[in-house]
């Protein structure tokens, strides 16, 4: 049985002080328990919100982290500074990482290991340009990544993310539909690859708010969401992860 996982992708957004506001207001929203729920902030904000979610059920997750331990890698974040600080999520090769900051499937591959030695969990984000989706090209894009990425990686655990990239602060939505069919293929081909598809926690990721996301969760083998502007506010990231009762 997978539990359903929402977590809130915060990308750059949130001051120290902001966080700190956000999620003393959080822990104390009444938040549905068949639902795992973790919150993904800036480097920065780690250790602050690591600090008060303690004793909660939120969990933590990064936005990036280096494939080393340390060493000369300006600017990085390593994935035992993570671990110290009580990160139990890293999103790994987000489409905004792949594009802006030109991380390709060599380097994601190196970080999905990363995560392996360190018993990090990955969510691993893969998804299609709108030129790929019109071209009849989104299966194959997926694929690759999957097959690349996913190069020697044995992980029992691990999260994908289904996260179309003309669907990403746009507004517009993958119809649950279009979401369950890309879905039900990264499935089948992390099962050909690591053999554990059915153990394997997919989200949908792309424009979800509180009045979509009942949809998306409604459709067998969509397990959970990964959300990013909606999830900036302490009450409409509540009412997604609540959504049964709205
Ligand atoms: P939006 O929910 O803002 O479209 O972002 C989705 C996303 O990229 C989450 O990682």
């Amino acid at each position: 049985m997978r539990k359903p996982l929402i977590a809130g992708n915060w990308k750059m957004n949130m001051t120290p002080t902001e966080a700190k506001t956000f999620i003393a207001n959080f822990i104390n929203q009444n938040l549905d328990s068949d639902i795992e729920v973790a919150v993904i902030p800036p480097f920065v904000d780690l250790e602050i919100i690591s600090r008060e979610i303690k004793g909660t059920k939120i969990k933590l997750g990064a936005q990036n982290m280096c494939w080393e331990d340390n060493g000369a890698y300006t600017g990085e974040i390593s994935p035992l500074m993570l671990k110290e600080i009580g990160v139990e999520y890293v999103i790994i090769g987000h489409s905004e990482r792949r594009g802006y900051f030109k991380e390709d499937d060599t380097m994601l591959n190196l970080k999905m290991k990363a995560c392996q030695k360190h018993g990090l969990k990955p969510i691993l984000c893969v998804g299609e340009t709108l030129e790929e989706r019109e071209k009849g090209m989104t299966l194959d894009r997926i694929g690759y990544e999957l097959t690349e990425d996913l190069k020697d990686i044995t992980l029992k655990e691990l999260v994908i993310a289904y996260e179309p990239i003309w669907a990403i602060g746009t507004g517009k939505n993958a119809s649950p539909e279009d979401a369950q069919a890309v879905i039900e293929y990264i499935r089948k081909k992390a099962d050909e690859l690591l053999g554990i598809g059915e153990d394997i926690r997919i989200l949908y990721g792309g424009s979800v708010k509180s009045d979509n996301i009942k949809g998306f969760m409604a459709r067998e083998g969509i397990d959970g969401a990964l959300v990013g502007g909606a999830s900036l506010k302490v009450d409409e990231f509540t009412r997604i992860v609540n959504f049964k009762e709205v």
